[in-house]
């Protein structure tokens, strides 16, 4: 485990404190949007029908697009703003590029006052695309060639070394290639627990991530006695699922280590991670606790405050403000089960497809104009989606009004991780992504995939001999 190499004592590099928006005197909430409050901010039912209406009229959904996503960048800002708000002027806020990397999304954080949290080096192209600066930019992911980690050091970002062999390729290519600051974290899994999914939780006593306090204490604190470019504890509890409280825990026992290794190494810890996952409330019989970001900085530990603060929070910011919208192409019976046959399935919503008892969205049956259907319900339908499988469902038995063809259904909550998590599965065309504001024109975020471009990414050059 040890480096070959005798260790270069260089001088840290705080993350810079560029870039942050003035927070308070700026802030300034939206009264005028009509808001449905879920805990978080979310768009209501009217917002919805006139965006629907206009993007009929527009041909943003169509039956050559018959799926597309939309995004209240008004709502997404005004989350933004309230999570730097919460928290001291010189924290730095990564938004997690994994929850939307829609360039747009990114930048419209970054505007806000944010930062970005990336799991590869796509996400930092995607980050610095969006305008953010290299200061400003987290680069996690547990495993980095030595050419990705290279260029994240040459560039400047935060980098969170996963586990003890990542530190020691820091080394040895800061070494190599005369690199003599960096601003370098270390991931614990302060094994708290794990939340109610396990697939989204990380600090249970087993995980892929970081390395566990509990064991491996002792060998944490040498190597932060060794390496003088590591300023950072970095902690991520999980995501939906994990309480508050277990990201509060998570971000105690980050405090505890940062404080015995700077008792060690007087000021080694500059800065604590505390990762993302607040969670959210997706409208199921599982209630998560939903806090707003005021509330959870309150239950954070007084201690933390000593130390610069980051955060990585993505699905509380960017889901609740996002909705996919999916042309009805068929109603049908079989067996017992009647079907609402649609454009969206487990190419967009993965999660809801393949872990149904854990996953769900609320999803609105609406005419073809765009308003919501009324009068009785009709019965319960499974709702489908277009890909050939036969566990291509986003929805069991839900209560519907006498769907048509034509109709369509509005995906809520859908604003992180579905597009994000899009699967090639049966090469449907990527829907585009469409942001839009009180007053405003709707803003195309992401075109929708052509047919050149879908055969392009499989190896082809054009879709037809044109
Ligand atoms: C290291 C890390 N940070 C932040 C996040 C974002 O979590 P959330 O979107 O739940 O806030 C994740 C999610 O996977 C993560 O792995």
């Amino acid at each position: 485990m040890q480096s070959l190499l005798p260790p270069v004592v260089r001088p840290v590099q705080q993350i810079s404190e560029v870039g942050c928006t003035p927070r308070a005197r700026e802030y300034r909430t939206v009264p005028a949007l009509q808001f449905a409050m879920h805990g978080v901010l979310k768009p209501a039912s009217a917002p919805i029908t006139s965006v629907l209406k206009r993007a009929l009229n527009g041909g943003y959904l169509s039956d050559a697009a018959p799926r597309a996503v939309f995004f209240d960048l008004d709502a997404f800002t005004a989350e933004c703003k309230s999570l730097v708000k919460a928290f001291p002027r010189n924290a730095l806020h990564g938004f997690a590029v994994k929850a939307c990397p829609v360039v747009g999304v990114v930048r419209a954080a970054y505007l806000a006052g944010m930062g970005g949290e990336c799991a590869s080096e796509g996400e930092v192209a995607l980050c610095l695309a969006a305008g953010i600066p290299p200061a400003k930019i987290i680069f996690d992911s547990p495993a980095k060639t030595d050419a990705v980690l290279l260029d994240a050091l040459k560039k400047g970002v935060h980098i969170n070394a996963d586990n003890f062999d990542e530190i020691e390729q820091i080394d040895t290519l800061m070494r190599l290639n005369g690199i003599m600051h960096a601003s370098v974290g270390l991931r614990i899994n302060p094994q708290i627990g794990a939340g109610t999914i396990s697939m989204t939780s990380t600090a249970g006593l087993s995980n892929k991530f970081g390395v566990p306090l509990r064991e491996v204490r002792a060998e944490i604190i040498a190597m932060f006695e060794l390496y003088s470019f590591l300023n950072c504890v970095h902690v991520h509890v999980g995501s939906q699922g994990v309480s508050p409280q277990q990201l509060v825990d998570g971000a105690t026992a980050a405090v505890q280590l940062a404080d015995e290794i700077n008792g060690r190494v007087p000021g080694r810890i500059t800065t604590i991670d505390i990762g993302g996952g607040l969670s959210v409330d997706y409208g199921g019989d599982t209630k998560p606790e939903v806090i707003t970001f005021s509330q959870f900085a309150e239950m954070l530990p007084e201690a933390l405050s000593k130390y610069r603060i980051v955060t990585e929070f993505g699905r509380r910011l960017a889901a609740p403000v996002g909705w996919i919208a999916a042309k009805v192409q068929a109603v049908k019976s079989s067996g017992p089960k009647r079907y609402i046959i649609c454009h969206a399935g487990a190419d967009l919503c993965m999660r809801a497809a393949y872990a149904p008892e854990k996953w769900r969205h609320e999803i609105e049956l609406r005419d073809a104009k765009g308003g919501l259907k009324d009068g009785p319900t009709v019965g319960k339908f499974d709702v489908a989606g277009p890909l050939c499988f036969s566990g291509d469902i986003i929805a069991t038995d839900r209560e519907y009004q006498q769907p048509e063809v034509g109709d369509i259904m509005v995906i809520r909550d859908a604003g992180g991780y579905t597009l994000g998590m899009y699967s090639r599965h049966t090469s449907q065309l990527v829907p585009g992504m469409y942001g839009y504001r009180r007053g405003a024109e709707i803003q195309v975020l992401k075109k929708p995939e052509t047919l050149d471009e879908l055969v392009h990414f499989w190896g082809g050059r054009v879709a037809c001999n044109k």
